[in-house]
C-alpha cells in the first residue's frame, strides 16, 4: 500500500503505525528502509522475519535530529561528534557504544549501535512525527529481502514485499546506494562500508585517518562478499575485455545486457546496452534501479564495465564487486 509522503496526514498515519509497533517502509536519501520502532524488540523482530535476515545482523537506528543519537548511544566520542557535525543529516552511519538496555534486538545484542540521522525530508517528517508519539528512533535496514538489491523507489519495495506493506512514497532516492558506515566505538575510526562520501571527505571531517575494516571488525552483512545481487549473473570487466568479449560473441544463447560508460563498438545483435553515467554520483543514483530494470527485462547475464579506479567511485565499485561475487 503506497502512502503519499508529501501528504501530512499520510505521514502522521505512518508515524502512528510506527508508534503502534507496526512495520512501515520509509524513503531515505540513500535507499528505502523497512522501519520499526527501535525501542520495541517485538516490532524489530518483525523486520528480521520479513527480510529473512539472520537475527545476529544488527540494524541501523534512524533519528529525526542529530542529538537523538544520544538516546541510543552511551557516549558520542569526539571523532563521532565531528563526523556527525559535518554530515548529519545525511548518508553517514556511525557505530557508537550502545546505551545499556536500549534497542537490544536492533543491535543484535552487540554492545554497539549503528545510528544515522537521514536528510530525506519525508524521513525526517515521519521520524519527527513518531518522536512526538514517543518513538525515540526507527530501526531500518534496506527494504529488500536478505541478499537482494536495495530499493531506491517505492515500487521496488512493493516488488519485494507485496502490497500488504505500508510504503511511504518519497520518490526516487537521491543518493541511490547505502550510507557510508564509520565505526567510532573502538578508539580509531574504521570505515566499514564505503558510500558516496569519499574517504578524503570523511577523514577531513574526522581530523584523522580512517582505518580499513579488519578481521575483528563487527559483523556487517552489507560487507559480506555476496550481497546486493540481481537475479542475473553479473560480471565486471575492463573496457578492453568487454570490447573483445563482444567482438568474439557469436549468437548469444543467453539474454545479455551490457552496462558501460563506453559504447561498445560492435554491440552484437540482441545485446541490450545501457549507458553508465560518467559521474560517480549519477552512477550511484541509478545503479540499483538499472539492475532491477535489467532483471525485469529478463537479462540472464549482465556485463558491467569496471568503474574508474578513483576514490569517488569506491561506493559504486564496492556494490558492483559484491553483486559480481553472488
Ligand atoms: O543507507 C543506509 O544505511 C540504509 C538506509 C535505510 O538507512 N540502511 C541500510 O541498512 O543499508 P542495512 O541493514 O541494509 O545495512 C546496515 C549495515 C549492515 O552492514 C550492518 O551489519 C551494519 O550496518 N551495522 C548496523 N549496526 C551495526 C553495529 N552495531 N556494528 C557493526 N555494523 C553494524
Ligand atoms: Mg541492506
Amino acid at each position: 500500500m503506497l502512502l503519499d509522503g508529501t501528504d501530512a496526514s499520510a505521514v502522521e498515519r505512518a508515524a502512528q503505525m510506527l508508534a503502534d509497533g507496526e512495520l512501515v517502509a520509509i524513503p531515505t536519501e540513500t535507499v528505502y528502509g523497512l522501519a520499526a520502532r527501535a525501542d520495541d524488540d517485538a516490532a524489530v523482530a518483525r523486520i528480521f522475519e520479513a527480510k529473512g535476515r539472520p537475527a545476529d545482523h544488527p540494524l541501523i537506528v534512524h533519528v529525526a535530529e542529530p542529538d537523538g543519537a544520544l538516546q541510543f548511544a552511551s557516549d558520542m566520542p569526539a571523532v563521532a561528534r565531528r563526523l556527525a557535525d559535518a554530515f548529519w543529516p545525511g548518508p553517514l552511519t556511525l557505530i557508537l557504544p550502545r546505551a545499556a538496555g536500549m534497542a537490544e534486538a536492533a543491535a543484535a545484542r552487540q554492545n554497539t549501535i549503528g545510528v544515522r540521522c537521514p536528510s530525506h525530508p519525508v524521513a525526517r517528517a515521519v521520524l519527527a512525527a513518531a518522536h512526538r508519539l514517543g518513538v525515540p528512533g526507527a530501526a531500518a535496514p534496506s527494504a529488500n529481502r536478505f541478499g537482494r538489491i536495495s530499493p531506491t523507489q517505492a515500487t521496488h519495495v512493493i516488488d519485494e514485499f507485496g502490497d500488504g506493506l505500508a510504503v511511504l512514497d518519497g520518490g526516487a532516492c537521491d543518493v541511490g546506494i547505502e550510507s557510508s558506515i564509520v565505526d567510532c566505538s573502538r578508539g580509531h575510526p574504521v570505515l566499514l562500508r564505503p558510500g558516496v562520501l569519499t574517504q578524503v571527505q570523511l577523514e577531513f571531517a574526522a581530523g584523522e585517518p580512517l582505518l580499513a575494516a579488519d578481521a575483528d571488525a563487527p559483523r556487517a552483512p552489507g560487507t559480506l562478499a555476496a550481497h546486493y545481487a540481481p537475479n542475473a549473473t553479473l560480471r565486471l570487466m575492463s573496457q578492453q575485455m568487454l570490447t573483445s568479449a563482444l567482438q568474439v560473441l557469436g549468437d548469444v544463447p543467453l539474454k545479455l545486457a551490457v552496462y558501460s560508460r563506453s559504447v561498445p563498438l560492435s554491440a552484437a545483435k540482441g545485446v541490450r546496452h545501457r549507458r553508465m553515467p560518467l559521474k560517480p554520483d549519477q552512477a550511484a543514483h541509478e545503479l540499483f534501479s538499472v539492475l532491477r530494470e535489467l532483471d525485469a527485462e529478463g537479462a540472464q547475464l549482465i556485463w558491467v564495465e569496471e568503474p574508474p579506479a578513483e576514490p569517488e567511485w569506491d561506493g559504486v565499485r564496492d556494490r558492483l564487486l559484491r553483486a559480481a561475487a553472488a
